[in-house]
């Protein structure tokens, strides 16, 4: 890979998503902001990336991106290939929040976070394997959770859209490292962005009835954890710079998982990671696998 790369993220226009591309362009990256909607209601953050292009060392495209519509992907993979030439790193950070009772959603308010979060990851990683093969180089980025990894409550079905990141994470990763493809997911713990308050709302009220007291207490947690009560607010801007942390890391040697996120909320999945990667190494051996799996595993970080 050059050190420069030509790099695609969903979910651009807030949060998370528009820290990353910030960042990577005053790097010197060419980055492609993937907003859904920039002519309508992300017609201000569109402008606002657009007044920021011309001030950054790199170069900053906008691209139409809804990760839901599959012809949307398509388009958008197409027109980074027709404009850069090549497609380095897809980073999916597009993602639904939803904090709620599981019973409480209904089976389309489910199917529509699992629509963002999961499949909107296959579309996006499918649309671009192919150059990617032919490049024979190429970066895979998930953005999980901590709650990817053990579910808090209230969080479970978004909870279970992270835990299928890890999954295909790994999966990824063994089939496409001797593609010269490398898969890798960041696992940041809570952070202030509009992650749930602009996530699905439980319509099915009558279901949140009975779980309303451990919500209640659950909130405050979060209230308290966000306005500073046990200890420095976390910054977003963590997450674009493990991201970008990431992508300067030679290729071939990026950790499977990176965790990030404020104290309290890492030990839990840095445990996991590590016990992961032990089980993991014995079942390869088991299965023979080494001779196809060209890449360390690297679990943990953070
Ligand atoms: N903040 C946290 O505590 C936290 C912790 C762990 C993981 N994460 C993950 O981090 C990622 C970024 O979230 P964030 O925290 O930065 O929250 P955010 O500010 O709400 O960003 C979410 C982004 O995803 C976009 N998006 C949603 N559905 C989309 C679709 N169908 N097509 C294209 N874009 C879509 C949103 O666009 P619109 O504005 O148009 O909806 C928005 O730009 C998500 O995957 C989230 O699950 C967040």
């Amino acid at each position: 890979m050059n050190t420069t790369q030509v790099i695609l993220v969903s979910g651009s226009n807030s949060g998370f998503g528009r820290l990353t591309i910030e960042t990577l362009a005053r790097q010197g990256h060419t980055v492609f902001a993937g907003i859904r909607n920039s002519a309508g209601k992300n017609a201000a953050a569109a402008h606002a990336i657009r007044t920021l292009a011309p001030t950054v060392a790199g170069a900053l495209h906008i691209v139409d991106l809804d990760v839901t519509d599959d012809a949307s992907v398509t388009q958008a993979v197409q027109t980074v290939i027709d404009t850069a030439g090549r497609l380095d790193v897809v980073v999916n950070n597009a993602g639904v929040g939803a904090f709620s009772p599981i019973e409480a959603l209904t089976h389309d308010q489910v199917q529509q976070l699992f629509d963002a979060n999961l499949f909107g990851v296959l579309r996006m990683n499918r649309a671009a394997l192919p150059q990617m093969r032919a490049q024979a180089s190429g970066l895979l980025i998930q953005i999980g959770s901590v709650v990817g990894r053990m579910a808090y409550p209230f969080t479970g079905i978004y909870a279970a859209s992270k835990f299928a990141l890890e999954g295909l994470t790994e999966a990824y990763r063994l089939e496409l490292g001797a593609l010269g493809i490398e898969a890798a997911i960041v696992e940041p713990g809570l952070y202030p962005t509009n992650i749930f308050a602009g996530g699905i709302v439980p319509t099915d009220s009558a279901r949140v009835v009975p779980y309303q007291a451990f919500m209640n207490h659950t909130v405050a947690g979060v209230q308290a954890a966000m306005s500073g009560e046990f200890g420095p607010v976390p910054d977003p801007q963590e997450v674009a710079d493990v991201i970008a942390q990431l992508i300067a890391t030679p290729a071939g040697t990026r950790p499977l998982r990176t965790v990030v996120g404020m104290e309290g909320q890492r030990e839990g999945p840095l445990l996991l990671n590590t016990a992961s990667e032990q089980v993991f190494a014995a079942t390869q051996q088991a299965a023979g696998w080494e001779p196809f799996v060209t890449l360390k595993r690297g679990d943990n970080g953070g």
